[in-house]
């Protein structure tokens, strides 16, 4: 075990529900939550405003190099800085997500944000999500979880939660949405989206999210002791 705890890495495809549940079990355990998802968002945020192109691989590795990407733990989740700039919201809009698959994509943006993950989970006590934590930036997890749900699942509860913010969505564009992001996280040359071969798989698809967490914090438990 590390100083602080477990390193605790939870991967899989969009919208499987990895943030949701990470939350929960970093709050379960006392342990920090680390969204990596949003810093490829945070960069591509700020690619996007200084109008940068995405093929502007320069420009971009300049962006990334001088970038400080931040959070704040609040009793409502976490906000996202970049540069002291909060853009917890300016993230998750769909410029953001339509753009972050090739940003992600940058070896030099790779490089430099799985250098941060790694020295912010040092010393463990950490739950971490994303899509290559346990094959490539935490590789000596103790617990490597993998997340999965199946798309029309996955479409429901985004549609769902579109709904909540009052956001009109179609679930069969969600449904296209989801496809088209798993295509091409799995099928990047860098880090794409992988299983560990010692992840040990969670298929959400049936499951309320107080169910995920139990099964999680099960695996937790029986490594801490
Ligand atoms: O989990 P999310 O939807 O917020 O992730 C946003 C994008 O960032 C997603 O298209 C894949 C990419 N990503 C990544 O390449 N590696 C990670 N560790 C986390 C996210």
């Amino acid at each position: 075990m590390h100083k602080n705890g477990l390193q605790v890495a939870i991967d899989g495809p969009a919208s499987a529900g990895k943030s949701t549940v990470a939350k929960l079990v970093a709050s379960r355990f006392n342990y920090i939550y680390c969204d990596t998802g949003a810093m490829y968002r945070a960069i591509t945020y700020k690619v996007l405003k200084n109008g940068i192109a995405l093929d502007d691989i320069e420009a971009i590795t300049k962006i990334v190099d001088s970038s400080q990407i931040t959070f704040e733990p609040t009793a409502h989740g976490q906000k996202v800085f970049i540069d002291g700039e909060e853009i917890t919201e300016a993230i998750r809009q769909e410029d953001v997500t339509n753009s972050v698959s090739a940003v992600s994509a940058i070896q030099s943006v790779r490089t430099k944000l799985s250098a941060d993950q790694k020295q912010l989970a040092a010393n463990g006590g950490i739950v971490m999500d994303g899509r290559d934590i346990g094959s490539t930036v935490l590789p000596n997890a103790e617990v490597k979880i993998f997340l999965i749900a199946s798309v029309d699942e996955r479409a429901d509860r985004r549609y769902k939660e579109n709904v909540r913010k009052g956001i009109n969505t179609s679930l069969e564009v969600l449904k296209q949405e989801i496809r088209d992001r798993d295509y091409k996280d799995s099928h990047r040359e860098i880090s794409p989206l992988t299983k560990a071969d010692d992840a040990i798989e969670v298929d959400t698809t049936s499951m309320a999210i107080p169910e995920v967490v139990e099964t999680i914090s099960k695996i937790i438990l029986k490594n801490i002791n």
